[in-house]
């Protein structure tokens, strides 16, 4: 095989604070079937979004070192409170083409809008960076955008209360001050509140829009491997491990998640010392 054909035939590394970029990894998997996926997921560290940029950025940067010893052609960072603390400084220095899940939502949001009113449910860290604003306002400085932190959500999702009474109640309280602003789009800005579109699609109505950056960004990486010409034609031969996934801790927790979300068993998730890239 030519180092050319070798080098498309790389896998992508995709990485989180923890398993909630499986949620973009699922994604990846299903529109991008041919692509080999060596996932990273910072189990021992989450969460990050109640952390500082410095910290966030710290934590993203080792990672994306670990991914380099992995021979990955491209990143995905596939966490929102990354993606909006460390991008920037990581596309500077990574040589392989590396994207976030930010601008993609928000292109998305941006489509999908009508009355220029669009809502933003994230992490703390992601809500107060602004980075939805930033992108948003960068393409049309009219359009109103509310931003709402959802700090429960996250420990919800991971204690499998997807659809539950407490859920309701809190979602509840935390998107009454949407509905009541007429936002017409809302995007779902932290990887784990796509396993609660339907509770957040109960509160929100008909007539908004849920945006789900996972989808878009798949979509974006697609259109990034067909323009640098990195696609993979082929799904890998037989005996190729088409995913990897790495964790800084628990990998039976990370494992059990992995199951009840992907189509298709994980066997394993092997655990690293995240602390030594
Ligand atoms: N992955 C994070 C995000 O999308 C949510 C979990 C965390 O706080 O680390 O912002």
């Amino acid at each position: 095989m030519s180092e050319q054909e070798e080098w498309h035939n790389s896998p992508v590394g995709v990485f989180d604070s923890g398993v909630g970029g499986l949620t973009v990894a699922r994604e990846i998997m299903r529109q991008l079937p041919n692509e080999r996926i060596v996932y990273f997921g910072d189990t021992a560290r989450v969460p990050y979004g109640s952390k500082s940029r410095e910290t966030v950025t710290k934590f993203s940067r080792q990672i994306v070192h670990f991914l380099e010893t992995q021979k990955v052609k491209a990143i995905v960072v596939a966490c929102n409170t990354a993606s909006a603390y460390a991008l920037e400084d990581l596309e500077k220095e990574v040589e392989v083409p590396i994207i976030g899940v930010v601008q993609p939502g928000a292109i998305a949001a941006l489509a999908a809008t009508r009355n220029k009113k669009i809502g933003v449910i994230a992490t703390e860290a992601t809500i107060n960076s602004g980075i939805y604003n930033r992108y948003i306002e960068k393409s049309d400085s009219g359009v109103k955008i509310i931003g709402k932190a959802c700090p429960l959500f996250v420990p919800l999702v991971e204690e499998g209360l997807w659809e539950d009474p407490v859920t309701d109640e809190i979602a509840g309280r935390y998107l009454t001050e949407l509905v009541d602003s007429g936002i017409d789009t809302l995007i779902l800005g932290c990887t784990h509140y796509p396993m609660l579109r339907s509770t957040v699609a109960k509160i929100m109505g008909n007539g908004v829009t849920l945006v789900n950056p996972a989808y878009e960004t798949a979509r974006e990486l697609k259109t990034l491997l067909l323009e640098k010409g990195l696609e993979s034609e082929h799904r890998p031969g037989l005996g190729t491990e088409l995913y990897r996934f790495f964790v800084s801790d628990a990998a039976d927790k990370f494992q059990r998640f992995a199951n009840s979300i992907l189509t298709y068993g994980i066997l394993s998730a092997k655990v690293i010392n995240i602390d030594e890239f």
